[in-house]
């Protein structure tokens, strides 16, 4: 018997594809959310362990010094709030997991423990909070800042805040609210606390003014992936999403991080690691390589994931020429792993063009392109060799359909439910049970 892996997905409150043919008619109306409900129930249908709502908080102008590529392709721009969408598909389902992302640059500590403790009591313990620290110096402009903190110094100040909001969502014991009709008591005040937590960055009174969610503690995903991103996953993260190449690489950095949680004196198997891939399902694998072919050759994909990458990494990706290698001493303070990442393409050498590393990105770190059986046998096998925990689905090219939400939830899950590979239905009720019940 096959051990079961995880599946999430990793999408963005963006519009979705409206000027192809897969458009769905009521795109125009995405910002209502409902268009990402609907993919929620399909999502939970299928069995997933979570939806993941990527966020940043800018209009980027990296390519080429003006916001045109941005705005013209809605690469990123606009992407509305997480936060009330997670809220929203928490309260138009009941068994999966919702995760938003909230960013320790810009959220005051209260804020976001408090939201993030309210969003758990409204998801009935199925919300779960993606920690970043952001990468942009456009998004620290939007918040009084001119520049980001330097990259390790982000992930001090993410170490002092993860402790600030841990002792916050603990500042009421669990047993606080007694709701005694006999003294009129609603919640003991013996049992919440001040904090009254001063550190180098953060300092706050409390208690919150929240009561204990299901969770207790929302679940936390990190995405960091250099050295020092990776170690302070080990210590805060419940579940990782990475990026990895190929399965040697999954597995080199899944290694790595169960290394480090034991070091730690966690148990490794506390910690999912779950891979970003964008499969493509088609009827046969020529029509799905096809589908890619379709994608991938057209300028306006090359230009938008350009686009993407330069709001990433504020790197100006508009003065390469697309035919040329890529000079191979680029670097960011931006998403460093994300650079490194699209640069190492597929694995085939350093002379690959902006060109080529654009389509190889489509794929994320395996290829996964046939009909559901094959793919989902492909993807049996990869997560065997990788040793666990989970896949991430990420549409290529981003901007989700209709079809590739019914290509994945209603062809490629139930391929890999015939093989024992993913869940069929769920046991556990919050989603840190979810994430621990294989
Ligand atoms: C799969 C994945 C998802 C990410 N999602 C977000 C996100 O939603 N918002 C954000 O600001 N950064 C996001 N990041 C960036 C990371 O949080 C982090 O800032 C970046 O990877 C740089 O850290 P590192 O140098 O430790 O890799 C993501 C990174 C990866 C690999």
């Amino acid at each position: 018997m096959a051990k079961k892996f995880h599946l999430g997905w990793f999408m963005n409150f963006i519009p979705p594809e409206w000027d192809t043919d897969h458009a769905s008619p009521d795109v125009a109306d995405w910002a209502t959310g409902d268009f990402y409900v609907d993919m929620a129930r399909s999502m939970e249908r299928a069995g997933f362990d979570f939806m993941m709502i990527e966020d940043t908080a800018m209009v980027a102008d990296a390519y080429g010094g003006t916001m045109e590529g941005s705005l013209k392709h809605s690469v990123f721009a606009p992407k509305h709030d997480p936060l009330p969408l997670a809220i929203k598909v928490a309260a138009s389902t009941s068994k999966m997991g919702v995760v938003a992302t909230l960013s320790t640059s810009f959220y005051p500590p209260y804020l976001l423990a408090r939201a993030c403790s309210t969003a758990d009591s409204i998801a009935r313990g199925r919300f779960g909070w993606n920690i970043v620290s952001s990468a942009e110096d456009r998004a620290a402009q939007n918040f009084g800042l001119d520049r980001l903190f330097e990259h390790d110094e982000r992930y001090d100040r993410a170490d002092e805040y993860f402790d600030v909001v841990t002792q916050l969502w603990d500042s009421w014991e669990p047993d606080a609210v007694v709701m005694d009709r006999e003294t009129h008591t609603y919640a003991d005040f013996n049992k919440v606390h001040t904090i009254d937590f001063v550190g180098k960055y953060f300092k706050s009174r409390g208690p919150l003014n929240t009561i204990p969610s299901p969770q207790h503690r929302p679940t936390i995903l990190q995405a960091g992936a250099s050295p020092r991103g990776r170690q302070f996953a080990a210590k805060a993260a419940d579940a990782i999403v990475a990026v990895g190449t190929g399965v040697a690489g999954m597995k080199e950095y899944r290694d790595d991080i169960r290394r480090r949680a034991a070091e730690m004196g966690r148990d490794p198997d506390e910690i999912k690691l779950m891979f970003c891939v964008s499969p493509v399902i088609g009827p046969s694998k020529e029509a799905a390589l096809e589908q890619m072919e379709r994608l991938v050759s057209d300028d306006r994909y090359v230009e938008k994931t350009l686009v993407g990458i330069s709001s990433n990494t504020e790197i100006d990706f508009s003065q390469f020429d697309w035919d040329e290698p890529l000079p191979q001493d680029l670097t960011t303070n931006g998403e460093l792993g994300s650079l490194k990442h699209f640069m190492r393409g597929d694995g085939s050498g350093p002379q690959q063009t902006l060109r080529q590393l654009a389509v190889t990105s489509a794929k994320q770190g395996i290829e996964f392109i046939g009909t559901a059986d094959s793919v989902a046998e492909e993807m049996g096998e990869a997560m065997a060799a990788i040793g666990g925990d989970g896949f991430l689905i990420a549409k290529p090219g981003w901007d989700l359909s209709r079809k590739y939400i019914t290509d994945i939830c209603d062809g490629l899950v139930p391929a890999l439910q015939r093989r024992g590979l993913v869940r069929d239905q769920y046991e556990g009720t919050t989603l840190r049970a979810i994430l621990h019940e294989f």
